[in-house]
């Protein structure tokens, strides 16, 4: 149902940012652009900023080349995003009127969403409702997460950049503990993100190399966490080495399905999903080893940095983040709705991808988890199939554009500045 004449897209980021969402807005602009769509706007913080009637035109701030290059090294969402979960339809109709009212206001035909699987539940509905109501505009989610949790989608763009900032930062953590002798040994643990799905906390293997042995222990949130076993552990590795670099997700919970960090924080944010806020994992653990050990410990928690990390992205990462961009604008225009783009791997070596579309019912609040037969035996550490699906997502590197001896931004003043 290619449209004979085309009128204005909007387009919106959603969910936890990551330094490749903004290559993937960029991908969008310009195939909306080269498609002959007039207008492309921008919602601000994604359809919770749209239903206070705030977007801009994009054109207005990607004015050349340069700042879409800017804009493809630019962590963050550019435009702002947000954690709003749509009410049913049946629920609150209202809500769904404003936007369409809105949408119809500016002419829309293509609504794309950029976000993860909470994401993917609004273009589920939205294009649920569109259909319901007859309405013609046409929603497609372009996936993005450093969760990599995604269904259908052989991997997300925003993880391969994040997986190689936690491998590149554990191979450092590992160097540095190398370097001191401490009394009674010394423990790190590095905390990752990733929620309930062990994709970004696995990524600690790839530090292992020619030149370093790689973390000692990976512990994946898919898997109950036994405290006593862990303890025990790393009693154990403290008789050999001096210093020693556990990897451990922030959703590590025990046999009954308490969050490590609830232990001693029980935490009181939980966003519009549900989700707990997950922090304090590594602390805890650390507490725990000086408790029982009388060892040196260190809590790591990557934090923000592993999804803002644009200084070390993936060159395939932002490469494929720009071209899902471009796929999920190109789908839209030649008539999908309800669809969100996925990648498929066509071999691992050489790498090669294609992406296609898959209907968005399957994927929204779905979790893909790393599968058992990835992780070892004894739980802890991820295997040589986990590595050789990882790898290639983490090759080549974007160069930042320096300036005074620091990365460069694309930047919008916005909302927040007015604060
Ligand atoms: O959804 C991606 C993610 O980075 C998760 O890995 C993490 O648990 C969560 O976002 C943190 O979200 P927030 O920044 O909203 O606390």
């Amino acid at each position: 149902m290619a449209n004979s004449k085309k009128r204005n897209v909007i387009v919106g980021q959603s969910g936890g940012p990551t330094a490749a969402i903004n290559s993937s807005l960029a991908g969008v602009y310009r195939t909306a652009k080269d498609r002959g769509y007039n207008k492309v706007y921008g919602m601000l913080h994604g359809v919770q900023g749209l239903l206070e009637g705030r977007y801009v035109d994009l054109s207005e701030h990607i004015q050349s080349g340069l700042d879409a290059e800017l804009l493809k090294r630019t962590p963050s969402a550019y435009l702002g995003s947000c954690r709003y979960k749509l009410p049913g339809i049946n629920e609150n109709k209202e809500v769904y009127e404003k936007i369409f009212d809105i949408l119809e206001k500016l002419e829309i035909d293509c609504f794309i969403y950029i976000g993860g699987n909470d994401s993917m539940d609004t273009i589920k509905k939205l294009s649920d409702y569109a259909i319901v109501f007859g309405s013609d505009i046409r929603f497609v989610g372009c996936p993005k997460t450093i969760d990599n949790d995604l269904a259908l989608t052989d991997h997300t763009p925003g993880y391969g950049s994040a997986a190689k900032y936690i491998g590149t930062s554990v191979k450092e953590i590992i160097r540095d503990g190398w370097s001191l002798e401490t009394a009674h040994g010394q423990v790190m643990v590095v905390e990752i993100m990733g929620r309930n799905a062990g994709w970004l906390t696995g990524a600690a293997a790839l530090s292992k190399s020619e030149d370093c042995d790689g973390p000692d222990a990976i512990y994946l949130p898919e898997l109950p966490f036994d405290i006593q076993a862990f303890i025990d552990k790393c009693k154990e590795l403290l008789k050999k080495k001096a210093s020693v670099v556990v990897a451990v997700s922030e959703g590590i919970h025990t046999a009954d399905g308490k969050y490590i960090c609830e232990m001693d924080n029980d935490p009181d944010y939980v966003d519009a999903f549900g989700h707990k806020q997950l922090t304090g994992t590594a602390r805890y653990l650390c507490s725990v080893l000086a408790a029982e050990i009388g060892c040196k410990t260190r809590a790591i928690e990557l934090s923000t940095l592993q999804r803002a990390a644009s200084h070390c992205a993936s060159r395939v990462d932002i490469l494929e983040a720009y071209e899902v961009g471009g796929a999920a604008m190109k789908a839209a225009d030649e008539g999908d709705t309800g669809k969100m783009v996925v990648i498929k791997r066509l071999s691992d070596d050489p790498y090669q991808a294609g992406t296609e579309v898959k209907d968005v019912h399957k994927i929204a609040n779905d979790e893909r988890l790393v599968p058992r037969n990835w992780i070892t035996k004894d739980g802890t550490y991820v295997t040589n199939e986990f590595i050789t699906y990882v790898r290639p997502l983490i090759q080549g590197d974007v160069s930042p554009i320096m300036v005074d001896g620091i990365p460069r931004h694309l930047y919008r003043k916005g909302f927040q500045d007015l604060l």
